[in-house]
């Protein structure tokens, strides 16, 4: 947009009940129709809950204060403003919009900060973690369509910690990625590895996040899991998690991961299974079935739900690749 042809709106005597209006105007003179619409949304929010909770400077200048905090511990390996995000219950509620799971499908669970593009691409069957004291478990798995078909060429990304709770990225000293794995699905949908049995373990909580959650009386610990993510053209990416049954913070999660369909149970492994994959007899096994959505099916589910949650608002909106804006034409 040419700068000559930016509106001068007259604006001046703005007070707390036609403020809202005004900002929101301002915004609204852009050519990027989402761009107008989140922000109307936000700076809507964001003043009610200035004028709801009759907020004081002293609390706005702490709150400024606050995020500066989580900026400043930033760094490559740690990323607090995800961390705040998870503890917020933003970052399950994102991905459970943008998202959506028919029933049968695969739930979803939290990102985190620790997922890194540092992963060899390995072998089935290879151990993909070097921590002598963890206890070695096998994983196997297998990916499918929601019609029970068999998706080969899954591109797998598996990331958990070592024994003592720590992800690779966490150590100053690392050598290499470890605890991480990336390999494929074969024609038949499976794919299998040796790593070691998760452990429940706290999300860093030396920072402002952590002080922000003893000042609230919660807990920084995570269930024990693995977590698991997967790509393929013509399906929606899935990110989510297993979750070890009967973990003590299986219901008080510090990020709110946890789904009963993504709870599981380690088994001893047969005869059968220890001889082909290479391992003892009654060694720690887990089998797990995978059930991607289509990115058609994903898309129209998105859609559907935006629709019915707008209309529920009395919102006049549109859907332009799939996200809504406002409806003006
Ligand atoms: C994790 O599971 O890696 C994680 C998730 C949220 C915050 C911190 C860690
Ligand atoms: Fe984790």
């Amino acid at each position: 947009m040419d700068q000559n042809d930016i509106k001068v709106l007259p604006m001046k005597d703005l007070t707390v009940d036609n403020i809202t209006e005004n900002v929101i105007r301002i915004n609204s003179q852009n050519d990027d129709p989402r761009l107008t619409y989140v922000l109307e949304r936000l700076v809507s929010h964001l003043h009610d809950f200035a004028r709801e909770t009759r907020l004081s400077t002293k609390e706005w200048k702490a709150a400024i204060d606050f995020l500066t905090a989580v900026g400043q511990i930033c760094s490559d390996v740690r990323q607090e403003f995800i961390l705040l995000s998870d503890i917020l219950g933003l970052s399950l509620l994102v991905d459970s919009i943008d998202h959506p799971k028919p029933p049968q499908s695969t739930e979803g669970s939290v990102l985190g900060p620790f997922h890194s593009h540092e992963a060899q691409e390995t072998p089935h069957g290879d151990m993909v973690s070097h921590d002598v004291n963890g206890e070695p478990c096998l994983i196997l798995g297998s990916i499918r369509d929601s019609e029970g078909q068999p998706i080969g060429d899954v591109k797998i990304d598996m990331w958990e910690t070592d024994s003592s709770g720590h992800y690779d990225v966490q150590y100053e000293d690392r050598q290499g990625p470890d605890g991480r794995c990336v390999m494929r699905s074969d024609a038949s949908g499976n794919f299998w590895f040796k790593a070691i049995k998760p452990v429940s373990y706290p999300i860093p909580n030396d920072g402002p996040v952590g002080k922000l959650l003893s000042k609230l009386h919660r807990h920084p610990y995570r269930p024990a899991h693995m977590h698991f993510m997967f790509e393929k053209p013509g399906y929606d990416h899935l990110i989510t998690a297993l979750y070890l049954r009967g973990d003590p913070y299986e219901t008080s999660d510090a990020v709110f991961g946890v789904k009963s369909s993504l709870l599981v149970d380690f088994q001893p492994a047969d005869d059968s299974i220890a001889k082909r994959c290479d391992v003892k007899t009654g060694s720690l096994v887990l089998k797990h079935d995978f059930v991607l959505v289509s990115e058609e099916e994903a898309n129209s589910l998105r859609e559907e739900k935006s629709q019915k949650a707008l209309a529920d608002l009395g919102r006049m909106v549109k859907m332009v690749d799939g996200l809504p804006v406002p409806d003006v034409d």
